[in-house]
Parts: structure tokens; C-alpha cells; sequence
């Protein structure tokens, strides 16, 4: 008897920006694909031009449809408001983990999390829910990435870092091993943190100072 090949399950995409597209990529690449996207939702209201269409409303819409759902938006805090509107309307996310990735033995990944391609996740990491890897990301052995975090394009988590919910770690940035980075916190492009970051502070440069005052 030939195989059967299973259904693919229908996938909203919150958002239809450039992380959108991202994940869009992502889903056609899948073997098999395990998702198909029948719309995004968004603030907009026109098409726009990067061809994420179509638009099916806002984050409200979501609370009337059965299918899976991915958080596209950078931003860490919407990443935690869009997920307990969802988790408040008992939606179901999908975790899209980009076959070009590397997850090491012990690794676990949360609920919703989005894995982009050529991101390295050492032995016995944590991604926690909601969580959003970007490309060639490195997460060392051992960290605890919690729920909503962002870590940008080429980010390297060193051994053992701890990254609190929804804090976002910019582009190139470089965690030493160890060290915490507080929840809601953003780590700049480029810096180098050397010591414990305080929940909601900016910090760039290198070493990493604050940015956001005193
Ligand atoms: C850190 C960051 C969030 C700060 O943004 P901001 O609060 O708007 O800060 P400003 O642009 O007003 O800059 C404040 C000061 O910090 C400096 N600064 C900002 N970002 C910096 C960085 N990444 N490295 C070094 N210095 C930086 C600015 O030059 C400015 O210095 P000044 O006061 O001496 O003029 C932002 O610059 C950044 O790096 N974002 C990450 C972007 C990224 O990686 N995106 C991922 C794309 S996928």
C-alpha cells in the first residue's frame, strides 16, 4: 500500500513583517510540510508589498480560528503579550525549527519557539516558550534562554548564560559564559557583556555599559 503522506495543518502567522517572511521561508522548507500558512495577522490593513497575504485582521482574529499559531514580531514584549492572548483564548503554537540548525543532545526547546538557519544550540540548553533564535545564533552548553527572548542574527551565548524573559540580545552581541542577562533587558549590536545585566537596562559597547542612564 503506498504511504500515506499526513495533512498538512493550517498556520497563522502573527505579524507580516520582516520576521514574518523569515518564517514563511522557514515553512516552506520543512520536509514534508508539516504547516501550511492560510494568513497573518496584523495591524495593517493593506497587503503589503512583501507578499504576506493574505491579512486576516488583527491579533484578535486569532481567537476565532483552530489553527496553529507563530509569533513573527522582534520585539520581545509583544512576543509576551501576543502569547497570553493566546494562551488566554487556549490556542495551540506550532515550534518551527529550521532544518539547517544544529541542536545538541539534551537541548529543549519550548512552545512556540522559532529556529533560524545555521543557529548552533549547545548540550543541554533551554529555550524556553516563545522563544526566537535568529540566524547563525550560537546558544552555549548549558544556558537558560526563557520565555519571549529575542537573540538576533550572530548573537553568542557563552557556556552556562542565563537570559530572562523577554530580554533581547542584538545583532553580533557576545554573552561571557556565565553571566545573567535581566528579564526585559537589550543587549546592543556588537557588545560584549562582561558582567550581570539588570532587568530592563540597555547596555552596549565593549565591554557593555549602560546606555539608559545612570
Ligand atoms: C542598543 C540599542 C537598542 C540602543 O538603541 P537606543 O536606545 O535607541 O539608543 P540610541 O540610538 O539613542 O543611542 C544611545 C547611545 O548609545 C550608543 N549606542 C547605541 N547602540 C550602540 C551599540 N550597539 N554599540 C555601541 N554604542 C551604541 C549611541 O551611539 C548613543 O551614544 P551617545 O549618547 O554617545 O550619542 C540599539 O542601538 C541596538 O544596538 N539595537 C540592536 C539592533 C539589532 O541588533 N537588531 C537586530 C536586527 S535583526
Amino acid at each position: 500500500m503506498a504511504a500515506q503522506r499526513c495533512p498538512s495543518r493550517a498556520l497563522v502567522v502573527i505579524g507580516a513583517g520582516a520576521v514574518a517572511r523569515q518564517v514563511r521561508s522557514l515553512v516552506n522548507t520543512l520536509a514534508g510540510s508539516p504547516y501550511r500558512i492560510v494568513g497573518y495577522l496584523d495591524v495593517r490593513t493593506a497587503p503589503h508589498p512583501n507578499g504576506c497575504s493574505p491579512l486576516l485582521g488583527g491579533d484578535e482574529a486569532l481567537a476565532f480560528t483552530d489553527a496553529r499559531y507563530v509569533i513573527a514580531i522582534g520585539n520581545p514584549a509583544s512576543r509576551r503579550r501576543v502569547d497570553a492572548l493566546a494562551t488566554n483564548w487556549n490556542r495551540q503554537p506550532a515550534t518551527l525549527t529550521h532544518p539547517a540548525t544544529t541542536l545538541d543532545e539534551g537541548v529543549s526547546v519550548g512552545m512556540g519557539a522559532i529556529v533560524l538557519p545555521g543557529a548552533r544550540i549547545q548540550a543541554d540548553a533551554r529555550l524556553g516558550r516563545h522563544v526566537l533564535v535568529n540566524a547563525n545564533a550560537v546558544v552555549g552548553h548549558d544556558c537558560v534562554v526563557r520565555d519571549h527572548v529575542v537573540l538576533s542574527p550572530l548573537a553568542v551565548l557563552g557556556g552556562g548564560v542565563v537570559v530572562e524573559d523577554a530580554a533581547f540580545i542584538g545583532a553580533a552581541a557576545v554573552v561571557l559564559p556565565g553571566r545573567t542577562i535581566g528579564a526585559g533587558a537589550t543587549v546592543g549590536a556588537g557588545a560584549v557583556v562582561t558582567a550581570d545585566v539588570p532587568p530592563e537596562a540597555r547596555v552596549a559597547g565593549v565591554p557593555a555599559t549602560r546606555i539608559d542612564g545612570p
